[in-house]
């Protein structure tokens, strides 16, 4: 059974070994002897950023400036510099002539549609609530901009300097290789800090940080990240190191069988950031791309025609249903864990998202959708109270509650998540939803809220009063 799970999460990682895959190219490939030119100068010119480089695997192995920035005549963001054809930008397409199968799993990623994803948000968030001063400084910055052009190779300053996650870049690939390995150095160690990823997985909507540091896991990286070995040359958890898992283990790190990963997607049954969580089938295209499907859909077969996120019509290779892809999660913890321990840990954890699901989202969602139907409310985003309110019940507060639940930390799980999640749903949704539906107020919280069981506690009241709090209790009170 794990055997040919193993077998299968390889054939879908592209990977046939654990270990980090070794570049592809000979070094016959590279080490441009223009490159030297390069380096000479820019000792003197930029000095620092030379210094990363000329501390990098890269210069050790003999990859020099001209070998990731060459560029073809062709290639719109090409520039005539010092007698060479250069581009500044090093899209994942450039870093994939030598590093391909990274290359190949980060575009099938969620990551890689990190731009894709928030255009529909754009004219609500951007347009309504702010100005577009926010796309270049705020979404773009973590998501990707689309880089554009001025002319003459020139990148656009609205759109450029950006490392945003699935950055557009003007050669059609998406992706910025230096959001986590930083330039110049393009280091593994750095990228396999949690450090990695907090610019961009912290803060009200995906405290993944918070969430980290205030694990057990997170305290255990901070007490002994001296043997973490961050600097081996393979890393996997349970023989390369074993104190704590960081990010990087959980989603992407190499565990026992279970190669290691540049899509950081693959191992998540759930959608966490919606309004309602669904699990997940991961759809696995002929040429390589992928996308999610709701499991409450049949998974399509291998072969049957899907389409894919950009419309056109893809043939399915292989389907990852929400059960293999919880199992390769599982399979992380495993090297530290028992498995009657992870399992139980995943039924806490799954039990947090049916609550949140069952006790607020989907009521919530119904009676969100019966205030348009009837024209209670106008069709326009974020011009009444209430879409605030319902807003940031699911994408603020209920994320919060979901990445608590998923990523041990109990303060998030309950007093940063579903404790606010409930009180914003008693004190505030709920108040409001009667000011908006006047007469229909009583029928619709009726049907959606006080004739379901999680919420009959309203209607029969308990005499005690805990809210006054213990401390208060004097002796001989009762
Ligand atoms: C004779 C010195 C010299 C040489 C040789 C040289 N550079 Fe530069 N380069 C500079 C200076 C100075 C700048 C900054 C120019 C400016 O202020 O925009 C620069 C800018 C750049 C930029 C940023 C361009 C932009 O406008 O965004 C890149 C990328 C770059 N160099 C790469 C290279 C590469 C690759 C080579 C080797 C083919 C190289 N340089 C050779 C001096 C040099
Ligand atoms: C492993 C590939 C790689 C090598 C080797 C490399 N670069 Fe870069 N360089 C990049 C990437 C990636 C970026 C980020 C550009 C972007 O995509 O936004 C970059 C950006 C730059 C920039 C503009 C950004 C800035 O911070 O000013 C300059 C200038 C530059 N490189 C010069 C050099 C020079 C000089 C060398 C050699 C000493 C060099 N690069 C070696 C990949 C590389
Ligand atoms: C600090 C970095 C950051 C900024 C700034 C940011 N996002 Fe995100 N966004 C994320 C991360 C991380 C996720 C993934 C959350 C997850 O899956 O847990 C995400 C998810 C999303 C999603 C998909 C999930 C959902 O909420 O439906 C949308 C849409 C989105 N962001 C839109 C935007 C828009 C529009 C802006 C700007 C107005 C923006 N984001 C600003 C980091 C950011
Ligand atoms: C989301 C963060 C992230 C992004 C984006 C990312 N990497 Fe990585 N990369 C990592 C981590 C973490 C490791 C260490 C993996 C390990 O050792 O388990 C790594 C390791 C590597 C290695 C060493 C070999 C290996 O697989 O362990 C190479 C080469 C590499 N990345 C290339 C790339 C290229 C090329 C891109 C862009 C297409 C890229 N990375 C984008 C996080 C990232
Ligand atoms: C011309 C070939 C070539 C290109 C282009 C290239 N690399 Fe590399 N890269 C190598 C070689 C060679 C090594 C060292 C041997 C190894 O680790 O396989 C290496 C090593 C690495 C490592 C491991 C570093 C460590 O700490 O051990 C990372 C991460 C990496 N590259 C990322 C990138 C990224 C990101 C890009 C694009 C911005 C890129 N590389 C472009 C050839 C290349
Ligand atoms: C430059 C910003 C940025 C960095 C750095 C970054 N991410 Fe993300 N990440 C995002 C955004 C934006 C999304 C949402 C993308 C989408 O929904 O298409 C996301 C989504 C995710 C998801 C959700 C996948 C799913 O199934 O929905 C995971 C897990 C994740 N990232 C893990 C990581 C890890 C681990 C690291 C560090 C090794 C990291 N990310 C680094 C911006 C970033
Ligand atoms: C001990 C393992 C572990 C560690 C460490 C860990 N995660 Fe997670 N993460 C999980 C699990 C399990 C889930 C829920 C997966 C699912 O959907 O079944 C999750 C969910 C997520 C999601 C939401 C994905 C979605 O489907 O919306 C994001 C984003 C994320 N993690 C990012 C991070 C970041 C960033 C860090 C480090 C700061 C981190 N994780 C550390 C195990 C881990
Ligand atoms: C690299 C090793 C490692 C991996 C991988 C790992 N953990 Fe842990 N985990 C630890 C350590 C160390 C502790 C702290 C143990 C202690 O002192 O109680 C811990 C603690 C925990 C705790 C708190 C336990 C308690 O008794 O308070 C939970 C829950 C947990 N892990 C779940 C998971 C899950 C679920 C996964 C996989 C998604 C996972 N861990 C992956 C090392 C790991």
């Amino acid at each position: 059974m794990i055997s040919s799970f193993v077998r299968f999460v390889a054939l879908c990682l592209v990977a046939g070994n654990v270990v980090a895959a070794k570049v592809s190219l000979t070094p016959d490939n590279w080490g441009l002897p223009a490159g030297e030119e390069c380096v000479n100068c820019h000792s003197k010119s930029s000095s620092g950023l030379t210094a990363q480089w000329k501390g990098s695997a890269h210069a050790e192995a003999g990859v020099n400036c001209l070998d990731c920035h060459q560029a073809s005549t062709e290639d719109a963001d090409a520039i005539t510099h010092e007698g060479h054809v250069i581009a500044t930008v090093v899209s994942p397409k450039d870093c994939g002539r030598c590093h391909t199968r990274e290359e190949k799993e980060q575009r099938g990623s969620v990551h890689a549609e990190a731009v894709a994803v928030i255009k529909e948000r754009m004219p609500a968030m951007v347009t309504n609530l702010a100005g577009p001063a926010i796309e270049a400084a705020g979404c773009a910055q973590c998501h990707g901009s689309v880089v554009k052009l001025l002319g003459n190779g020139k990148l656009d300053p609205n759109t450029w300097p950006n490392s945003g996650i699935g950055r557009v870049n003007p050669d059609g690939s998406r992706g910025s290789c230096s959001s986590c390995h930083g330039r110049h150095e393009f280091s593994k160690a750095q990228a396999r800090e949690p450090q990695a990823c907090v610019r961009c997985h912290s803060g009200p909507d995906s405290p993944d940080k918070e969430v980290y540091e205030a694990s057990k896991h997170g305290m255990a990286f901070a007490t002994h990240r001296d043997k973490m070995n961050l600097n081996a040359e393979t890393w996997v958890a349970g023989k390369d190191y074993s104190a704590a898992p960081t990010c990087a283990t959980c989603h992407m790190g190499a565990a026992g069988k279970l190669p290691s990963t540049h899509d950081v997607g693959m191992r998540n049954a759930w959608n966490l950031n919606t309004p309602v969580s669904e699990r997940q089938h991961l759809i696995v295209f002929e040429d390589g791309g992928k996308r999610e499907l709701p499991a409450s859909m049949d998974a399509p077969r291998r072969g049957h025609k899907v389409p894919k996120m950009d419309g056109s019509m893809g043939k399915v290779k292989m389907v990852a249903t929400p059960e293999r892809r919880r199992q390769a999660m599982t399979m992380v913890c495993r090297e530290c864990h028992g498995k009657d321990f992870a399992n139980a840990f995943m039924d806490q954890f799954d039990g947090v998202v049916d609550l949140y699901n069952n006790k607020f989202a989907v009521p919530a969602r119904s009676i969100m959708q019966a205030l348009y139907a009837e024209q209670k409310l106008t069709p326009t985003p974020f011009d009444e109270p209430i879409e605030f309110t319902y807003w940031e019940l699911w994408h603020d507060e209920g994320a919060r509650a979901r990445h608590g639940a998923s990523m041990m930390s109990p303060n998030h799980a309950w007093w940063e998540g579903i404790y606010v999640v409930s009180r914003n749903f008693y004190s505030r949704f709920l108040p409001q939803v009667r000011e908006v539906a006047g007469d229909s107020a009583d029928a619709l919280i009726e049907k959606h809220v006080t004739s379901r069981d999680p919420h009959r506690w309203m209607s029969k009241p308990n005499a005690s009063s805990p809210i006054l709090g213990v401390g208060s209790r004097q002796v001989g009170d009762d």
